[in-house]
């Protein structure tokens, strides 16, 4: 898995089969062909597990099965079969730092009280004040709100997402059973590979008087040592160690990749072959469409995998940030946190900046190619390939997400929901004659559990299919022509072009440049950030993600070359 091209599928918006409005597994099947035509080489499900959809199915009720509203283990074992049939790997999501509320073992833990078995899995503490009324810390939780919510008996329980989302005891040994038997249990169903939530999360030091001075929230005080009492602790590592005893069981070793928003000088540490093997690299997702931002990106991701030994991970977007043709359609301005543009925009339902279209797919196109030449391999989030921007007008009654409903107050964040919405199969299929873009077969019994815009009929899958110059068409092409050329050494080199242009003629005035890299068989990518068009290196030209004006590369464009070839 360490050069594949990854599609993320978020089940509940894929595809509907039954007309319930919200994706299921037998839908991913059903459109196992048009997966197979991308040209991506494995999927990897978002969870599909039993779960209250607090917060998109990554509260958990059971580890070991498929949600009702969703399938069957039955039809899991369907779509992983028509999958393997087409050479296509499956990877999925392990939530590991918590369950949901409904969990079994949480109502055990409610149910049997202060200091016993079943509560040590969980993270329960006595309140301070003189009568346990307080918190144990002054800590906000990930998606605001206090982290820690108080039972009836007194106790108070720590979660670092929402009150529902209760965080597991890794010093519980029962806890490192449960999560290995979880692996083994999918690895036997014939998973190739998991995807690790809040990876950095799972080991805390809680028994210690200063924990009032860090911050659980967003890790904005992470630091480089270890140290800090929740994130990215020295000990979590122990974990995956474990986790990949587990993993070598098999043949071949199940693949894993670490979800860990650690300071990129630690990511490799997840990443290591005795542990996960690979550590999401985000610095792409947190760039803004510049050449500084985009070019150190790359050194940050190429520098992580040369210290782990491993292979680098390149993402333009996720089911958490905003869509990625969005963000670059949006005016580029560093912020302190990422995304500020796009949340402010977000909050205004999309009213606050011009989101300029066109810049935006420019843009978009010419990140896929710069991405997909890299050396490690790439995640494509559903929809992305579509070319879908974010949907910033759902009303707030009808949004799902926790960070948007619940937790930041009333109508400070509008959440994840405007990447979640469901994706658009058929243009004809129109929702204000009752339709769904063929989200859902046509005797539908409810409408997509997100309203789809009109403008989605612009970006079907169908429609894009018969456009030769479609985003589409381009991710079809990239993602072939990258299994053809991908088989060679994990390397990068800078070639002369690759540099400033010492001129403010970038997005917003920055300084322009041009990122040019080859990698070891003359596969070369040229991706041009400044005004002035380019002329490319002598070589055969594979792939532009704009038409070339006179032979040269003009402004927020790439082009893949095969160099010294005519
Ligand atoms: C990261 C997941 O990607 C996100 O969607 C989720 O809300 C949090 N982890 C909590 O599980």
């Amino acid at each position: 898995m360490s050069d594949a091209a990854i599609y993320q599928i978020y089940p509940r918006s894929f595809k509907d089969s039954t007309g319930s409005g919200l994706g299921d597994i037998a839908g991913i099947t059903q459109q196992m062909d048009y997966l197979e035509q991308l040209g991506i080489e494995a999927i990897w499900l978002s969870p599909f597990y039993p779960s209250p959809l607090v917060d998109g199915g990554y509260d958990v009720a059971d580890y070991c099965d498929v949600d009702p509203r969703l399938g069957s283990l039955d039809d899991f074992d369907d779509m992983i079969a028509a999958a393997h049939a087409r050479g296509i790997k499956v990877i999925v999501d392990i939530v590991p730092n918590h369950s949901s509320n409904q969990h079994p073992w949480f109502k055990a833990a409610l149910a049997a009280g202060p200091g016993s078995p079943e509560r040590a899995r969980y993270i329960f503490r006595d309140g301070r004040g003189e009568h346990g009324e307080l918190p144990p810390t002054n800590w906000n939780a990930n998606f605001g709100g206090p982290a820690w919510t108080r039972v009836a008996d007194g106790q108070w329980y720590l979660h670092m997402f929402t009150p529902e989302q209760p965080d597991f005891d890794w010093s519980c040994p029962e806890v490192h059973a449960f999560f290995c038997d979880v692996l083994a249990f999918w690895s036997d169903r014939g998973v190739d590979g998991f995807r690790i939530d809040v990876a950095h999360g799972l080991a805390k030091d809680l028994d210690r008087d200063d924990l009032d001075r860090w911050h659980l929230a967003e890790g904005d005080d992470m630091v480089d040592d270890g140290t800090h009492p929740l994130w990215d602790r020295n000990e979590v590592h122990e974990i995956y160690r474990e986790w990949r005893r587990v993993f070598d069981r098999y043949n071949p070793p199940r693949s894993a990749v670490a979800e860990a928003w650690v300071l990129p000088e630690r990511q490799y540490l997840y990443a290591r072959p005795s542990e996960l093997g690979q550590t999401f690299n985000f610095e792409f997702a947190k760039a803004i469409w510049t050449y500084d931002d985009m070019h150190a990106a790359i050194e940050e991701g190429l520098k992580a995998a040369i210290e782990s030994d491993s292979a680098s991970t390149w993402v333009l977007s996720n089911h958490d940030v905003p869509r990625v043709a969005t963000r670059y359609a949006l005016p580029q301005i560093k912020a302190t946190r990422y995304h500020q543009i796009a949340l402010d925009w977000l909050l205004r339902d999309g009213s606050s900046y011009d989101e300029d279209r066109e810049l935006g797919e420019r843009r978009a196109r010419a990140a896929l190619l710069l991405e997909l030449a890299l050396p490690g391999s790439a995640y494509v989030y559903q929809g992305e390939e579509l070319g879908l921007f974010e949907v910033a007008d759902i009303p707030w009654a009808a949004l799902e997400d926790p960070t948007a409903t619940n937790t930041h107050g009333p109508k400070r964040e509008k959440g994840r929901d405007g990447c979640r919405v469901p994706l658009p199969w058929v243009a004809a299929d129109d929702p204000t004659q009752g339709g769904s873009f063929g989200f859902s077969p046509a005797d539908a019994d409810a409408a997509p559990h997100l309203p789809q815009p009109a403008w989605f009929s612009d970006y079907a899958a169908d429609r894009e299919e018969a456009d030769p110059t479609s985003m589409l068409a381009l991710y079809r092409d990239a993602l072939w022509l990258r299994r053809k050329l991908h088989g060679c050494a994990n390397d990068l080199a800078w070639l002369d072009l690759d540099g400033r242009t010492g001129l403010a003629d970038g997005a917003e005035g920055a300084e322009g440049g041009v990122i040019a890299y080859r990698r070891d068989n003359g596969w070369a990518c040229v991706t041009n950030f400044g005004a002035a068009p380019v002329e490319l290196p002598a070589g055969r030209v594979l792939l532009t993600s704009s038409p070339l004006a006179d032979g040269r590369l003009a402004q927020d464009s790439s082009a893949w070359i095969m160099l010294g070839e005519i």
